[in-house]
This record gives C-alpha cells, structure tokens and sequence, in this order.
C-alpha cells in the first residue's frame, strides 16, 4: 500500500495541470495517508508481554507534550495501558505570563511546535486521549477530564522545569510547580485514585556535601525557587497521603480508597527530543551549526546526567511497585565533568566545539550525584545506559532529526501564508512532498517517521487547498 502511495498519480495530473481531479486525488490520498500512519503506529505500539498484567489500567500523564511526558506516553502505550495525558502546551495563552518580557516569554513557551510534534506521536493510537489547554491549576478542567475518564493512577510531570529562569519568576513556579502538584493531589484525593505519582528534582539537594551521593533522608537546600517550589510539591504529596490515612482511621472514608504517593527525584535527564534549555541538548544544536557553546565557569562541574529510556524505565518501575508514601532518586550510572561530555559530543558529532567561557551562573550546583541504591532495592531499578552510549545516540538522533526539522519549517511557512498561492509555490510544496517521502523510506527512527507521515498527510491536503485556489 505504501509504494501505491509513494507512487501515487498526484505528478500526472500536475503534469497535466488538471487541477480539478488533482484537488480529489490529493483528498483521498491523504485519507489514504492517514489510515495508514494508524497502522504505523500501531505496529510501533505493539503491544509488550506486560500487556496481560496491565490489564486494562488508565494512566493520567500530566506535562504530556513534555520531553519526559512525552516518553512516558509513548512507554505505557507499548505496555499496553490506556493513557489520558493533558498539558497546557501555551502558557502564554493563560494570560499569566503577559507581564513578563517577551524574552522571559520565550522561555516559558519554549517550542510549542516541538511540544506539539512531542504528542503527534502518540495522537491517534487508540488507546491515548490527549487534551490541549488544560492547565494543572484549572479545577474546572480538570474535572472534566477526570470525569470524562476513568483514571486508575496520575503520574504528574506538568511543571516549570528550569532551574535558572526561576530567579525571574519565583512567584509563577510556586503557582505552577507546587499550588499545581496540590491542585492534581486534591483532585486526585476527590476521584479516588490510589496512587499518585509525580516529578521532583535532585536540584533540591542543593549540590553534593561532604563529597558523598544524595540520598533520599538528606534535608533539601535548595538554592533556587524552581527546587524550592519541588521540596513544597513533595510536602503537599506527602500531606494529602496523612490526611487520606487519617479519613480512613477515623471512619470517614473506605480503607480501600488510600492515596497512595511517590516522589521521583530526577537527575539531569537528557536523550532524543530533550528540552533545548538543557546543556547537552544545547550543545548538540550549537556544535552541529558551528556556533560556540557557553560554558559556565571553568567547565569542571560534574553532573549525574540520566538517559531518558533509564527514567522512564524507573518511573514504570515505581508505577507498577507501588508503596505508601515514598520518594526515589533516579539517577544515571555515573557522574561526568562537563568537559568530559563535551568531548564525547565532538566524537560523535565529529565537530570540534568551540568553547565560550562565561561566568557561572546563580543557581547552577558545581556537582550533582545520586545514590540510587533505595531505588535498586526496592524497585529494581538500575540505570543500563552509558554516558557514551547515551551521547552517541543523542547525537545520531540530531543529526537524523535535522532534515525534519527543516521540511516541518518549510510546510509551516507555506501553510502559514493561506492564501494567494502562486506556481512556485504548488512547486515548493511538491517537492516538500518528495523530501518527506524521502526520509520516509530512510525509516531510521520510528518515532520521527510517524511525525514525517503526519506532515506527508497535511502536505497533500496543502497542495489540494493550493491547487483548489488556482480553480
Ligand atoms: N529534564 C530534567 O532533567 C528534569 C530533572 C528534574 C526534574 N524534572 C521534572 O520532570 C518533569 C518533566 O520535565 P521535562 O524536562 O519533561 O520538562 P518539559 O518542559 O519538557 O515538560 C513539562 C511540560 O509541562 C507542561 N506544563 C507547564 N506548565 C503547565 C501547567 N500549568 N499545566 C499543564 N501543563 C503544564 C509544559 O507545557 C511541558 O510540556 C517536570 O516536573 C520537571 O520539573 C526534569
């Protein structure tokens, strides 16, 4: 079927300038198109063996478009649960940032494309149901999607997750990070679900001390709003789970119905898709375009940076080994100096970095390292993914993405003009088509092609709007 499509008569009737037919042919080769990306990406979310034990279980993912949110959907579809997942997406559009300088803005909007290519990737499978504009604070919303479906756990990542733009707006990460994470327990509380997990932060730790890992007992020190605003969320959490306990004692609710809570403390996350703030994702971008990399101070802190598959491998460990009221580190294998990673971006990128020293920056913790051996005795959870390994595909995903990036560009600025098309614009937008069916038959990265199918679909009703407009 895909090679009927590749195939397709569309060039014929161009060459003839039958724009007419062309317009019909487009329209039903994109129903063709989109039926089979369904089948795409159910082959991609085929079913695991963990299937039979899932059962029917829906997960709430919060922060769903997120870079983590996203990962985690794509993981629990392949494990057979259902998945509800929401996420505000523009924070801008909430109208509590207006006040704010459009640099700050930016910031907190980071990449509404990218967040929106986050969830293509999942939309459509049948068992996900996501909604756009739903904002944790928003009790009226959320009540609706609560009650629209029957939600057996939440794994709540919606949050401000920069630790250095939290100095310019302490007061909206308190709104977000901690007022949101009470806004999701209370909820939680109401529609009786019984395990509630959600996304701390190992910036809480403030740094190594006495040159020893962080340990889940040390006593936060946090240096910053956005762990402040963590160390708030893990107290609500923990809260809401004494206050159901003591319902249930004194007789006032089931003793079947506990909330039951789990506080995942991640440290420096990063992989395919990471958020484009962050140091190795930054970098990559950077050092691929031959633009210098800042560095902050002399470049010898050290992070204990975590691949993403080794996060979400943790976070489905901690969902289906649930306790009362725990928290984790989830952290990666080893702890690299920033140089260190530098060098293994140049290997693997095969780009000399040119490095731009620049003062530290407030917040920033010299060293960051977890002891995850609560983790590993009581989920069973160890990190398998090296540094190198991590960095190599990071960088084989950049480099694949690119040309993606640069075709979902080019069809944004076609379809953003909307009118007053010319030929060369019917030209451009056909040999977007052949760009996109290109990288299609590269079929190198699953999760990149079904986002390509997506933009090959919308490309063909674009070029029957512009063929529509010259009839
Ligand atoms: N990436 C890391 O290294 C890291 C480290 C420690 C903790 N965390 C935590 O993990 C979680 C996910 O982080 P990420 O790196 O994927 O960040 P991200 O910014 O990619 O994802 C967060 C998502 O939350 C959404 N969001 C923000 N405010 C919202 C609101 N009010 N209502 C609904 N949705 C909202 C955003 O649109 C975004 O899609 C966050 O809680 C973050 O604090 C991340």
């Amino acid at each position: 079927m895909r090679d009927k499509i590749l195939k397709n008569e569309l060039e014929i009737a161009v060459a003839s300038g039958d724009w007419e037919s062309l317009g019909k042919m487009a329209a039903d080769i994109e129903k063709e198109t989109a039926k089979l990306k369904m089948e795409e990406k159910e082959k991609f979310y085929a079913p695991s063996s963990t299937s039979k034990e899932v059962g029917e279980k829906t997960v709430l993912v919060t922060g769903a478009a997120g870079f983590i949110g996203s990962h985690l959907v794509e993981r629990l579809l392949k494990d057979g649960y259902r998945v509800v997942g929401l996420d505000v997406i523009d924070l801008g559009g909430k109208g509590d940032v207006k006040h704010f300088s459009e640099e700050l803005l930016r910031s907190y909007i980071y990449d509404q494309d990218i967040k929106r290519q986050n969830v293509q990737r999942s939309l459509r499978h049948s068992r996900y149901r996501f909604y756009e504009n739903v904002d944790v604070r928003d009790e009226e919303l959320l009540e609706k999607v609560f009650q629209e479906n029957r939600i057996d756990q939440v794994m709540h990542m919606a949050a401000l997750a920069g630790v250095r733009d939290s100095f310019k707006a302490p007061q909206l990460y308190l709104e977000i990070d901690e007022k949101g994470t009470e806004r999701m327990l209370a909820m939680a509380v109401r529609h009786q679900i019984k395990y509630f997990l959600y996304a701390s932060s190992s910036s809480i730790y403030g740094g190594v001390k006495d040159n020893r890992p962080s340990k889940e007992e040390d006593i936060p020190s946090p240096r910053a709003p956005y762990p402040a605003a963590k160390v708030g969320a893990e107290v609500w959490a923990h809260t809401y789970h004494n206050m159901v306990e003591d319902l249930i004692r004194s007789g006032k609710r089931d003793k079947d119905k506990p909330l039951w809570v789990c506080g995942l403390r991640f440290f420096t996350v990063y992989g395919r898709r990471g958020r484009r703030d962050m140091a190795l994702r930054k970098f990559v971008e950077l050092m691929a375009g031959g633009e210098p990399i800042p560095i902050y101070g002399d470049g010898s802190q050290s992070r204990n940076f975590t691949h993403i598959n080794d996060i979400v491998e943790g976070m489905v460990r901690a969902l289906k080994n649930p306790y009362p009221d725990e928290i984790f580190n989830l952290g990666g294998e080893e702890t690299t100096v920033l140089t260190d990673a530098i060098e293994l971006l140049e290997r693997y990128l095969g780009k000399k970095a040119i490095r731009d020293y620049q003062p530290p920056q407030r917040g920033d913790v010299h060293a960051s390292l977890a002891d995850t051996s609560k983790a590993e005795r009581m989920l069973g959870y160890r990190p398998a993914i090296s540094l190198k390994e991590g960095i190599r595909d990071l960088c084989r995903w950049y480099q694949m993405w690119v040309p993606f990036k640069e075709t979902y560009h080019r069809y944004q600025q076609l379809r953003d003009k909307r009118e007053g098309y010319s030929e060369a614009d019917l030209q451009e937008a056909l040999s977007l088509k052949d760009e996109l069916k290109r990288l299609l038959k590269l079929k190198e990265d699953d999760s990149e092609y079904l986002v390509a199918y997506h933009y090959l679909a919308c490309t063909y009703r674009l070029i029957a709007d512009i063929c529509k407009s010259f009839s």
